[in-house]
């Protein structure tokens, strides 16, 4: 089997926690590195929580790198509300010994962009895009050499979780998600229009729980805990797993379905920054940038999910 070759740029949160692990128990994945951002939680936490959860899986050997602690022109947006203090609340993970990897996580991406084979790169961004677009500002000569970028971001029907028009990671830092929409990289959209049908009933989370190893204890903690903000907002039955669909769409990517559309970002007006203004009707002459998700078959992503997860 041909392995894809990924770097996961993550800003841990459950969530995220729970795509790196998936993407780290499945062999048609070779995680080149792991790019921490600053978002759920500080830039700090991220970067500790992503060696928490490379320990947690046994790969230790995975490099992970600090990157931006902070969005390129805005002050910092986090989301403790959601995540908790640590931004892994629920589980009692152990703090990391693996160590962080100098330099800085924007010349990781760089490095590895120049040093591998054109196209065979795929980035996925799980968080806030300040790395990404810094890295393509300083380096515009790695856009054409990214094979796809399949990030968590943004939404077109379901339209906001932060505000009432913009979802988390594209809204703490709209110019950098700027930056990614006009790159010119092939780009792949999980929105909450998708991740919102990926919810953690609790027959899902019983079925965690009864893999009956430390993950899935820890991630059925973790959805746990994540799941209280959602349930108390949308009356929702359970936590949207939102970053694990991205590992998913790598893995599996007939369990999605979407259309290439035109997807512009609001960076000016106050009301709706941070929009994803995703021309999913075609209605008008702007040229498709993005292949824009819409469905997923939930069932089979839990149940790809919770078989990968056994593996750890
Ligand atoms: O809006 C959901 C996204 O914001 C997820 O990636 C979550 O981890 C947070 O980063
Ligand atoms: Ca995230």
């Amino acid at each position: 089997m041909s392995t894809r070759k990924i770097i996961i740029d993550t800003d841990p949160g459950q969530d995220d926690a729970v795509a790196i692990l998936l993407a780290l128990a499945s062999p048609e994945l070779e995680v080149l590195g792991i790019t921490a951002v600053a978002g759920n939680v500080p830039l700090a936490l991220t970067q500790k929580n992503a060696r928490i959860i490379c320990e947690l899986a046994g790969r230790a050997d995975i490099p992970v790198y600090a990157g931006c602690d902070a969005p390129l022109s805005r002050t910092l947006v986090t989301a403790e509300h959601v995540h908790g203090k640590t931004g892994l609340d629920g589980p009692q993970l152990p703090d990391p010994v693996m160590p962080l990897q100098d330099g800085h996580a924007v010349d990781f991406l760089i490095r590895t962009l120049r040093a591998q084979e054109a196209g065979t790169v795929t980035l996925c961004p799980l968080g806030p895009l300040t790395n990404i677009a810094m890295a393509f500002q300083k380096a515009p000569d790695i856009v054409e050499r990214v094979q796809e970028i399949v990030l968590m971001g943004g939404a077109y029907f379901e339209v906001g979780n932060i505000t009432p028009t913009a979802e988390f990671n594209i809204y703490v830092d709209p110019q950098a998600a700027d930056i990614v929409f006009k790159s010119g990289a092939p780009i792949t959209v999980v929105p909450l229009d998708v991740t919102h049908k990926a919810l953690v009933t609790k027959p899902r989370n019983d079925a965690f729980r009864a893999i009956g190893t430390p993950v899935g204890q820890a991630v059925a903690l973790m959805t746990d805990f994540f799941e209280r903000f959602d349930r108390e907002k949308y009356g929702s039955l359970g936590a949207p797993l939102h970053d694990p669909c991205v590992t998913a769409y790598l893995i599996q990517p007939g369990l999605f379905t979407g259309r290439h559309v035109n997807v512009e970002i609001e960076t000016a007006s106050e009301l709706t920054l941070g929009m994803t203004v995703a021309d999913w009707w075609g209605v008008t002459d702007r040229a498709p940038n993005a292949n824009f998700l819409g469905d997923i078959d939930a069932d089979g992503f839990f149940t790809l999910l919770t078989e990968r997860l056994a593996r750890l």
